[in-house]
């Protein structure tokens, strides 16, 4: 049975940096309440008319080239966006246009903040049965549409940023290289505890011409003590599935969401904080394209090397949790 191993990792985020200072514009707020509740120094904002397909786009040729392969050595595209260009269909298929694909199939998954580790573990399903060798996955977002800039807007509104990652990931029959376990968890009863959910099917209302009409909320407190919470257990079962010490892990890359929840994680597992990468100064929650991003740059860095023994982790809006054992 062949592993999936990821051969080739892109990234992009649009040139524009809003630094905190700079939501003073907006919102009541400062540099020292963001920076101390979060981590976050600036994010990247799209500029129009670019879109969350485009961005992943751009992830994704330099995904392609990393790994030497071509659009057409594709088997099938996953698309992980809780901010797709359309309300259908979904924006895979507008990346596969954009590729210059004819019938590549290209799949749409709504995990949020877990869209990575979920559109992973899909990935290594269709890889280990042979249906599919050569899978790319993206994690796209452009999320400065969806903010409320009105002042009650401001909890949410200062942690999120636009950005994309993308990695190839190839049926490799080298022992020990690849994607060793994946654990998939959701909890219904949450969702509302982060979600947007206005426009919807449910409520019929549509957007004016002119209003952004978008009311995100989050329940912060409520969020960020289950994210700490499921994410330890996620990263548990997959130290438990491999056998592996906590200490043995080289790199953790847990997803963007705030500093504090890292931190947090961290001490649960009595790990230092060199243990884990993290970027989330310089892009804020960029929700499902946050851990490509950082596996772009830890491999940039040199903090990620052949064979390494690495855990991804991720929380988010459903709420969705889960984490993915590899060898780097
Ligand atoms: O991607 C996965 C989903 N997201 C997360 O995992 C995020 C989880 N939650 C969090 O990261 C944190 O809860 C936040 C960063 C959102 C908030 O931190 P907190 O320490 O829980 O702050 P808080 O919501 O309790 O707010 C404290 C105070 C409030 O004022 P009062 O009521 O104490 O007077 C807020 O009104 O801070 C005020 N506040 C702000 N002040 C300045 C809220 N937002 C802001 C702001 N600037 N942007």
């Amino acid at each position: 049975m062949p592993a999936a191993r990821i051969s080739g990792v892109g990234m992009y985020v649009p040139p524009k940096v809003v630094r905190n200072d700079d939501l003073r514009a907006f919102y009541d707020t400062s540099d020292e309440w963001i920076y101390t509740r979060s981590g976050i120094k600036e994010r990247r904002w799209a500029e129009e008319p670019a879109s969350t397909a485009e961005l992943g786009y751009y992830a994704a040729q330099e995904a392609l080239q990393a790994a030497g392969k071509k659009a057409v050595d594709l088997d099938l595209i996953i698309f992980a966006t809780l901010s797709p260009d359309l309300y259908f269909p979904g924006s895979g298929v507008l990346l596969q246009q954009k590729l210059g694909l004819e019938t590549t199939p290209a799949l749409d998954i709504r995990q949020q903040c877990s869209g990575f580790v979920y559109g992973l573990s899909i990935a290594d399903q269709f890889i280990r049965t042979g249906m599919y060798r050569t899978i790319l996955l993206v994690g796209a977002e452009v999320q400065s549409t969806w903010i409320d800039y009105a002042p009650e807007g401001r909890t949410v509104g200062v942690l999120f940023g636009d950005g994309a990652g993308a990695v190839v990931i190839e049926a490799t029959e080298a022992l020990g290289r690849g994607i060793r376990s994946s654990h998939l968890y959701s909890q219904g009863a949450y969702a509302m505890e982060l979600c947007i959910a206005e426009p919807s099917s449910a409520t019929r209302r549509h957007i004016l011409p002119g209003s952004y009409g978008m009311r995100p909320y989050m329940n912060g407190k409520e969020v960020f003590r289950h994210a700490v919470q499921r994410m330890g257990e996620a990263i548990q079962v997959a130290l438990s599935t491999q056998n592996w010490h906590p200490n043995e892990v080289d790199l953790y890359v847990l997803h963007q969401a705030n500093i504090r929840i890292v931190q947090a994680v961290a001490e649960f597992f009595g790990l230092p904080m060199d243990k884990f990468f993290n970027n989330i100064h310089k892009y804020g929650n960029t929700t499902a394209a946050s851990i490509p991003i950082c596996l772009y740059e830890a491999q940039a860095e040199g903090r990620l090397k052949a064979g390494d023994k690495v855990i991804l982790a991720a929380f988010g809006s459903g709420f969705t949790w889960g984490s993915v054992a590899l060898i780097w």
